[in-house]
């Protein structure tokens, strides 16, 4: 290859909006991911003790991976950062095989292991007193302030105009909410069986979106055409508890996201 400089350029252009500062549109969710990665990438050279929130689902898995690669070649070095947990079922525990939808076991897989993270504070969701868990995991989170936030988004109902949820924050809760035990919406529940095949616990641990908003940058993932549904919600319906993405708005100067044209093209239909 000789010293031929390998420039990646990613074609991509942003979305103006009243109060987000940027929305990036990629081609396909590959390039977002790739993009989002190396703003990660870049915030840990910078601050090599950074504490990151993480958030599970399918959306970041690519983003993951990106970030595990470049651990890998030694780009970056994840081991002094802090690892923070977004959300938890509850009760489930570490074990995958007894808990499949486990979001530690997700953590520990595709982000604590990998990015070799020696600080990763996890949500016991098998806590006997769950308030007391999420005031504990409130303390971890006070003491440190987190650089950036990942995130995903909920679906959103036409039907029950509910949903666009970020970690486990559904319709109806207070902005002003920390971490907390969360009673999760029928559409979260409907979207674990039908897309996960999964019968969830009807609660959750998560942090709460006063949590989410202290962070110094967010940044929010999401593809396709569902997504861009619960996001149009969320940029352009009422801000308020009943959207609780829409919450991103008050901070929209922290706020980044990465999304794919699939997710933009329900932007013009509201
Ligand atoms: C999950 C989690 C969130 C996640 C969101 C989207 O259930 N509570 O932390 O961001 O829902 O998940 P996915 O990317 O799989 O659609």
């Amino acid at each position: 290859m000789g010293l031929e400089a390998k420039i990646s350029v990613l074609p991509y252009y942003e979305i103006k909006h009243p109060e987000i500062s940027r929305i990036r549109v990629f081609p396909t969710p590959e390039e977002a991911a790739q993009a989002a990665a190396e703003e990660i990438i870049g915030v840990v050279r910078v601050n090599p003790q950074a504490a990151i929130t993480y958030a599970t689902g399918d959306t970041v898995i690519p983003l993951y991976e990106n970030l595990a690669r470049a651990v890998k070649e030694g780009r970056v070095d994840f081991s002094e950062t802090s690892g923070f947990h977004l959300d938890e079922y509850y009760p489930c525990g570490p074990d995958i095989n007894e808990y499949p939808h486990g979001f530690v076991a997700y953590l520990r897989q595709r982000v604590f292991t990998p990015l070799g993270i020696k600080n990763a504070n996890e949500m016991n969701g098998l806590a006997p007193d769950p308030e007391a868990e999420a005031k504990r995991y409130d303390g971890l989170l006070s003491a440190k302030p987190i650089e950036i936030a990942i995130l995903g988004i909920g679906p959103w109902s036409a039907e029950t105009q509910t949903g666009c949820h970020i970690a486990f924050n559904e319709s109806g809760t207070p902005f002003s909410e920390k971490v907390h035990v969360q009673t999760l919406d029928p559409v979260t529940l409907m979207r674990d069986r039908q897309e996960r095949g999964q019968d969830s616990p009807e609660r959750a641990l998560t942090q709460g979106v006063a949590n989410i908003l202290e962070a110094r940058r967010i940044f929010l993932l999401a593809y396709g055409e569902k997504k861009g549904q619960s996001l149009r919600e969320a940029l352009f319906g009422e801000i308020g508890p009943q959207r609780p993405a829409s919450a991103l708005r008050l901070q929209g100067q922290k706020v980044t996201l990465f999304i794919d044209e699939a997710a933009a093209s329900q932007f013009g239909k509201l």
